[in-house]
């Protein structure tokens, strides 16, 4: 019989790929999402994309008594979460909400899971925790350095999750350090589109190309990096969301723990990625270079050798291929429709 998996925060940008990713592979996947930083209408383009209803609770991770029920209905036998919030500049303003939502939520969910008996959890960490790093590219040894509260809600999920395992064995953990996921589904049916003025490189730029912003600002070019701007490693969140697939088998199948970063191990700077994105819409993107941004990391590269160890994690697509297909997301039709309160997927 098929593994059933709760997935959290399903139907935001990199759960919504992730949902599609465990369907391909033939678990059984309810979502369960309080659609704060998603779009309701993601649910029918699930159901189009994979051609099966899509099981969702609509509901918080903080409500224990919701979760339970979840448990007690559907027997989960292990949880990926992503729910969490996730923008940095928000979570210096509001820290107690981060705090609430990343940190109380998960050890909710964890009561909750422990409870029922479901012990094996995918965890969405990120590049975040590393801080100002001393080394590029970044292995997992590097020492956690929080920047901001979000940060610092991620270095905990993972210390939380990292003494659970300590104190009881039968706890099964996958910690998955993110770089900076990108692009979208093929099919043009999901991906990322911040209503807002979004606040990360892709899609700002995807906005410039369209015509609906005037230009990039660039946060500064004298940097210690090739042309002096921003390097990071972007990964394609396809490739992201295979990840999840192979981490859920290492937990299920031999219940081995781990902890690893996924990212390509390459890193592409600001105007590289503003080349890449011309060459995909065949649109002009006209930028500015401006001041730093407070708080930015001059680079940002994953060591990506434990996760192809470890998992048998390796990423297929280029740069380039982010940009296609963020771009044919964009120009979509369901880029637009009916944008949730911050408008995800
Ligand atoms: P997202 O905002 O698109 O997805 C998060 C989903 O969780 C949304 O659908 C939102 O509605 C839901 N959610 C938020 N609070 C909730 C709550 N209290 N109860 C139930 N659902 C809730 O973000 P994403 O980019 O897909 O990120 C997913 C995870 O990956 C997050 O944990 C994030 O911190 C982590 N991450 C993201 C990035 C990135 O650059 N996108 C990088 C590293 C790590
Ligand atoms: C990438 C590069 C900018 C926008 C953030 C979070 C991190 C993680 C991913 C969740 C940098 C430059 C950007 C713009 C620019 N999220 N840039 N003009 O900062 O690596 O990471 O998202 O875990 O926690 O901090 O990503 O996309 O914002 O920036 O020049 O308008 O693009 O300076 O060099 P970042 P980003």
């Amino acid at each position: 019989m098929a593994e059933k998996i709760l997935l959290t925060g399903g139907a935001g940008y990199i759960g919504s790929h992730t949902y599609v990713a465990l369907i391909d592979a033939g678990y059984e996947v309810t979502i369960l999402d309080n659609f704060t930083n998603a779009n309701r209408s993601v649910v029918d383009r699930l159901e189009q994309l994979t051609g099966k209803p899509v099981s969702i609770a609509e509901a918080d991770i903080r409500d224990a008594t919701t979760l339970a029920g979840l448990f007690a209905e559907h027997q989960f036998d292990a949880v990926v979460h992503f729910a969490a919030l996730k923008a940095v500049g928000e979570s210096v303003e509001r820290p107690l909400d981060y705090f609430d939502v990343n940190i109380s939520g998960l050890i909710n969910l964890l009561r909750v899971m422990d409870a029922a008996g479901c012990r094996r959890i995918v965890f969405s960490s990120s590049a975040t925790v590393y801080g100002v790093p001393d080394e590029t590219p970044t292995p997992e040894t590097a020492e956690f350095r929080a920047m901001n509260p979000y940060g610092q809600t991620k270095i905990s999920g993972e210390q939380i999750l990292n003494q659970l395992v300590a104190a009881d064995e039968r706890w099964k953990v996958g910690i998955l350090r993110y770089f900076n996921p990108a692009g979208a589904h093929d099919s043009a049916l999901i991906g990322e589109d911040p209503r807002d003025i979004p606040n990360n490189l892709m899609p700002y730029i995807a906005k410039v190309a369209a015509g609906e912003l005037a230009e990039l600002q660039v946060f500064g070019d004298d940097y210690d990096t090739p042309d002096g701007t921003g390097v990071r490693d972007y990964i394609h969140v396809v490739d992201l969301a295979k990840g999840h697939v192979l981490s859920l088998a290492a937990l299920l199948g031999e219940g081995q723990g781990h902890l690893v970063n996924l990212g390509t191990g390459e890193g592409h700077s600001v105007l590289e990625v503003v080349s890449a994105y011309k060459r995909a819409s065949n649109r002009d993107v006209p930028y500015r270079i401006t001041e730093r941004r407070a708080g930015d990391v001059p680079v940002y590269v994953a060591r990506a050798d434990k996760a192809e160890e470890v998992l048998g994690f390796r990423t297929e697509h280029t740069l380039d291929q982010m940009c296609a297909s963020s771009w044919k997301w964009i120009t979509g039709p369901h880029s637009q429709e009916d944008p949730g309160p911050e408008g995800n997927a």
